[in-house]
């Protein structure tokens, strides 16, 4: 039975892609594996969010050269007699696949840069993997496709789930808001929202297998709209499938998250009373920048809201060192922070992304500066959540 491997960089989107990817594999008969020295194919799903994320996954990919270009690969191979220990054994070469989000954004130079790398796919294709998979093994071509396009609602089809109680359903792919900084819309392409009728047979399926918590996944769920079916009216029809327990969903945009959302959260016992709203900087000047479309006040009074009205907690996202970020700007990031208290909170380092509007802008905060502001809202934030844990 041949063997796949998938290692997955990034976010709750690239979580459930990859394990959409896997169930496509077992429903054809393969198995997974966890180890590398097993795999006939490994695919590593890949994230392009900041750069760190980015040299994570080809210092990844780097080292599997050691399984061999193409052709052949030696493998040592562990005896259970040690006299025949440390026997080297030629085998043929895994398939490696560079999918995902940083396949967009580098496939093109890692594909010529790294011969090891057989396939490059990017995410619209991820129901045409298995696929390449098979040419590439059937044929010894290296495939690359890093086209924009709507994926076979197929891809979704498989039964196999990590969690046997709780799944991600994703709503939408893609995301038309271009926040400056952001490499998203790059590398997923513009919003294409699945049809409601499709998001509604997963979630039967996923009851079917006995799942009744599940997490709608969206770049911005509120952007969400197929033929007058908007968020609202998806969730809502959602929240009438009997069977179903509980429902959350990330993420909201502050800009476009509506007091509409916060009465249907209110109503229904089975929406989870969390929100995840990022609000990235405190500094109405940064958020411009930003291209957020919303300012600090605008912010704050969403909030007041959400709390008057669903009585729930929140979490949040934070980049500090943006562009031009300086002291005054940090410090309204650091009220928003306080005032709100958030029940946990990512906080990020900005990292410029070439082909943003924001990279234009250079990336005048020292990596220096960069740390200590960090360090000061992580500290802060460690405070605030502690006093939730209890
Ligand atoms: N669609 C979601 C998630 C986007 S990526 C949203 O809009 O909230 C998750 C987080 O990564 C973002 O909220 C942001 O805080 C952070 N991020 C995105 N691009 C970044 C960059 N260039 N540098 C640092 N952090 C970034
Ligand atoms: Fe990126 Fe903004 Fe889209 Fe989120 S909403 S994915 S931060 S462009
Ligand atoms: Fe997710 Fe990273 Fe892509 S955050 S959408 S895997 S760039």
């Amino acid at each position: 039975m041949p063997k796949v491997y998938i290692k997955t960089f990034g976010c709750q989107m690239n979580d459930r892609d990859s394990e959409a990817l896997a169930g496509i594999f077992l429903e054809k008969g393969w198995s997974l594996t966890a180890e590398l020295e097993d795999a006939d194919v490994i695919l590593v799903n890949t994230c392009s969010v900041r750069e760190h994320a980015e040299n994570r996954a080809i210092s990844f990919l780097g080292s599997l050269k050691r399984l061999g270009v193409r052709g052949k690969r030696l493998v040592q191979k562990n005896s259970e007699n040690s006299l025949n220990a440390n026997r080297y054994t030629l085998t043929a070469k895994p398939v490696i696949g560079l999918i995902g989000c940083m396949a967009r954004n580098r496939g093109k130079e890692l594909f010529k840069k790294m011969n090891h790398i057989d396939l490059v796919c990017g995410p619209s294709s991820f129901d045409k993997v298995f696929e390449y998979v098979d040419k590439i093994k059937k044929e010894k071509v290296r495939v690359i496709d890093l086209e924009d396009r709507v994926r076979n609602e197929e891809f979704y089809h498989a039964s196999f789930r990590v969690d046997a109680h709780h799944a991600q359903v994703v709503i939408s792919t893609g995301c038309s808001n271009y926040c400056s900084y952001c490499v998203v819309p790059f590398v997923r392409g513009n919003l294409r929202p699945r049809h409601p009728d499709d998001i509604i047979r997963e979630i039967e399926r996923n009851l079917s297998l006995g799942i009744k918590r599940i997490t709608l996944l969206g770049q911005n769920v509120n952007d969400y709209n197929y033929a007058g079916t908007n968020f609202v009216k998806l969730l809502e029809k959602i929240t009438k499938i009997e069977e179903l327990k509980e429902i959350d969903f990330v993420t909201s945009h502050p800009k476009n998250t509506s007091k509409e959302l916060f009465y249907l959260m209110a109503s229904s016992p089975k929406i989870r009373k969390h929100l995840h709203l990022p609000f990235q900087s405190g500094s109405n000047r940064i958020l411009a920048l930003m291209n957020r479309g919303y300012t600090r006040e605008f912010y704050l009074n969403l909030v007041k809201d959400y709390k008057k009205i669903v009585k729930g907690s929140l979490s949040t996202d934070i980049i500090v060192g943006f562009p031009y970020e300086d002291e005054e700007d940090f410090n309204f990031t650091k009220q928003v922070l306080e005032e709100v208290r958030f029940r946990y909170a990512y906080i990020f380092k900005y990292s410029p992304r070439p082909n943003t509007k924001a990279y234009s802008l250079g990336d005048d905060v020292p990596e220096k500066e960069k740390e200590r502001r960090h360090a000061i809202l992580l500290n802060l934030q460690k405070e605030i959540s502690k006093s939730y844990d209890n």
